[in-house]
């Protein structure tokens, strides 16, 4: 990790980088281009989802295969991006293929249920240590049933959240995903500030919001609200501001303190479940919370979710007093998708390769760092990491905001002009496949170093 002594990047030459990166950018994606102007016309900001409307405009995708994406201008790319974390399958692989086709022919849709839901929860259960399942199709669902189930078990209303965290896009949790500056409060009690116009103040006012990696906060905010608190809900490690780590001993503290307060401790495990080791954060960090949020990876591409918990806790769907239901919920095709994903793809030697990668990656950019003094640092766990555009580590969404946006910016360009896609966004992060080899992964770290010699020449 390179040192707080690290001479700092001038801003001017930063700027400069960029003007010439987005020109080179435009002249490749004319098509892209035209396909945006045409779909504002009936898709407001021209995209499906607003997270896909990113500067400098959003490149539209033709098809994908193993490791790579093909634009509909052509351009050839290795997807860092992998779908928000979802593809770790890769592109059109052929167990998926196979499992999907099959099923096709056999029916799309019955909601009934299929012999394929057991498995996969049987095996979701072996991963993460709760013994019970019911399947969603995103991870805005796996949270909205998760808060629901806490508040239904507990009796209690208010739900506690790590400021910056983001846990999908329904009411209750769309606070204080990413406050400005002049409204977030103090802090160690940020304020709750909605992310969205359209959200009402009653349901803000019911979600207390606490800096990660601060167990003093936590305290303070449970005991500003005795006996109210359902759920603690936390992203074991932070995905969407960079990747922000736990303290050590800091997830076992958060389940302490919720216990002793008489909450539950949810796990929003969308984009860790699956990715950094077989069993997500709960494997990684040793701590099993009492609910689990999963989306994303584990349904090797098709549209998923799976919401996890104690036998008890799980009780109150048993006994008809939360409702938890939905018309895709243990869709056919997502769970032959899902199955297939689960036992057969990433298996041993797929976190084994995650791995090897990471290595390569970290080990490449660590040097490029080194060599040109940079103020940056890298993190990587298995199937994901990222660059830190900051020499000390970051503990929460107040040092997030310290980061220069444009470098990452500037990264995201220079890796796209040359082939390598990433999510768009400066709090993005990367995510491999099991389909991505080592020369993949070090046209990241050439394209990275020669940024990095571009920004000191
Ligand atoms: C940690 C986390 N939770 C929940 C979600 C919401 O998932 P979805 O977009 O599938 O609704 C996301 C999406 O990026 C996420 O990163």
């Amino acid at each position: 990790m390179a040192t707080t002594k690290t001479k700092e990047v001038p801003t001017g030459r930063v700027s400069e980088l960029i003007q010439v990166e987005e020109e080179r950018f435009r002249r490749s994606r004319a098509r892209s281009h035209q396909l945006w102007t045409e779909a504002r016309a009936v898709l407001p900001r021209g995209v499906p989802s607003s997270f896909q409307d990113a500067a400098p405009q959003p490149i539209f995708v033709e098809r994908g295969k193993g490791s790579r994406v093909w634009d509909v201008d052509g351009n050839e790319y290795v997807d860092f991006h992998n779908g928000f974390g979802v593809m770790v399958v890769g592109h059109a692989h052929p167990k998926i293929v196979e499992a999907v086709s099959r099923q096709i022919q056999r029916g799309s849709h019955f909601a009934q249920p299929v012999e394929d839901a057991v498995t996969v929860a049987r095996e979701l259960s072996r991963r993460f240590h709760q013994p019970k399942w019911r399947f969603t199709n995103s991870g805005t669902e796996s949270t909205l049933d998760a808060v629901r189930i806490a508040r239904g078990f507990t009796g209690r209303e208010r739900l506690i959240k790590i400021e910056a965290s983001y846990h999908g896009h329904h009411d209750a949790l769309m606070v204080s995903v990413e406050p400005p500056p002049d409204r977030m409060g103090p802090a160690d009690q940020p304020a709750s500030v909605p992310q969205s116009d359209g959200i009402p103040s009653a349901i803000v006012e019911l979600t207390t919001v606490v800096p990660f990696n601060d167990v003093a906060a936590l305290e303070k905010a449970f005991a500003a609200h005795p006996g109210e608190v359902a759920a603690v809900i936390v992203e074991p490690a932070m995905m969407n501001v960079g990747i922000v780590l736990p303290d050590v001993g800091y997830l076992d503290q958060v389940k302490d303190v919720a216990h002793r307060n008489g909450a539950l401790l949810i796990f929003d495990e969308v984009k860790t479940g699956a990715t950094i080791s077989p069993g997500g954060a709960t494997e990684r960090f040793n701590v099993i919370p009492d609910v689990i949020a999963l989306a994303k990876a584990i349904g090797g591409g098709l549209p998923c979710g799976a919401v996890g918990g104690r036998d008890d806790v799980m009780g109150v769907i048993e006994e008809k007093r939360v409702a938890q239901m939905g018309t895709f919920n243990g869709n056919p095709l997502t769970m032959a998708a899902s199955k297939v994903t689960l036992l057969e793809i990433l298996d041993a030697n797929a976190y084994a390769h995650f791995d090897a990668m990471a290595e390569t990656l970290q080990g490449g950019l660590d040097e490029a760092i080194a060599r040109f003094d940079l103020p940056f640092h890298v993190i990587t766990l298995a199937a994901r990491g990222g660059v830190t555009y900051r020499a000390r580590r970051v503990r929460n969404y107040r040092d997030y905001l310290e980061i220069d946006k444009s470098l990452s910016y500037l990264s995201w360009l220079y890796q796209c002009n040359r082939g390598v896609l990433m999510a768009p966004g400066a709090e993005e992060n990367w995510t491999l496949s099991v389909q991505h080899s080592v020369d993949d992964v070090q046209r990241y770290v050439d394209n990275f170093a020669e940024m990095a010699r571009d920004l000191r020449k």
